[in-house]
């Protein structure tokens, strides 16, 4: 039997993942291998992209690393031709990489906000452009929809303190997504593009960001502020990178093929509440 992310010929899909050297980055490269797509993993932090294309391969897979630079729309052309030279035009693309700010809106300098903005919200537009050709022609030619995932977060739905400028570029990820949907429904293009919100992932970004809020004020120490970040929760816990990218399999995958335009919510009942 194909796996979810081979097309029924038994062709493998192919992936490309931002931010792939992180926590959420790695753990959706190797679930997209898992489930059978070749993975292009890229980063800034080109150097720590080699061990995961190790794993990858010692798991059976196929991967192949690139530095990418977000924000730079020549980095994203030359990401774009190493993989259609050696793959053909891209069917999932998830555009992952992000950094954040913890600071209250008096201390947000204007080169937080640009810094941030830059990374996590025009990161995703270029790269959405970048590869909008190559993803139509994959998605007509295997007969399946060519998908872009989004990460936003929780913070792209409700407030949260010290976290304004970083909402924001998760807001602005959100609409995007929906505007973008519903054009590329209009133009009839074979895509899908949906915008993903994880509630508190175990990652080194947020452990940052835990001891970046203690020090803010939020709790008296960083360790309260995890306890309570958990408590904060309904399903009791922080998510790990796993948990996430299964949920990125999903909508990478033909399981998820009514679904465009939508903000999944992968947050352990954060914004039930
Ligand atoms: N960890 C969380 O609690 C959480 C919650 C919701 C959403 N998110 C989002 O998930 C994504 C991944 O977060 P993570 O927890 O894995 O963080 P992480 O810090 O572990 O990984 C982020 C990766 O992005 C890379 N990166 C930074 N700037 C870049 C640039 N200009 N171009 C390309 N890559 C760049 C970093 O080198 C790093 O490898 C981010 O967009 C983040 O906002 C995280």
């Amino acid at each position: 039997m194909n796996k979810l992310l081979q097309l029924k010929d038994g062709t493998c899909r192919t992936a490309l993942v931002t931010g792939a050297a992180g926590g959420i980055g790695s753990a959706t490269a190797k679930a997209l291998s898992n489930h059978g797509a070749k993975v292009m993993v890229t980063d800034v932090n080109e150097a720590a992209l080699s061990a995961l294309v190790d794993e990858i391969r010692a798991e059976g897979g196929e991967a192949m690393a690139a530095a990418l630079d977000v924000g730079d729309p020549e980095s994203w052309q030359q990401a774009r031709q190493q993989v259609f030279d050696s793959w053909g035009p891209l069917s999932i693309l998830v555009n992952n990489a992000g950094i954040d700010v913890v600071k209250s809106v008096a201390d947000t300098s204007l080169a937080d906000w640009d810094r941030l903005f830059r990374v996590n919200s025009t990161g995703m537009f270029l790269g959405t452009q970048c590869f909008l050709d190559d993803l139509h022609a994959a998605g007509q030619a295997g007969g399946v929809r060519s998908s872009i995932i989004n990460m936003s977060s929780i913070c792209g739905n409700v407030g949260v303190a010290f976290q304004s400028a970083y909402s924001a570029t998760k807001g602005a990820v959100r609409m995007f997504t929906k505007a973008a949907a519903v054009e590329f429904g209009t133009l009839g293009l074979q895509l899908r593009i949906n915008s993903i919100h994880p509630g508190t992932v175990d990652t080194a970004f947020a452990a940052q960001c835990l001891t970046e809020l203690g020090e803010a004020g939020f709790a008296p120490s960083p360790a309260e502020a995890r306890a309570a970040i958990r408590a904060a929760h309904p399903i009791g816990d922080m998510a790990q990178g796993d948990e996430i990218a299964d949920a990125i399999v999903f909508l990478a995958s033909d399981l998820s093929r009514f679904m465009t335009g939508s903000e999944m919510m992968v947050d352990g009942g954060y914004t039930a509440q």
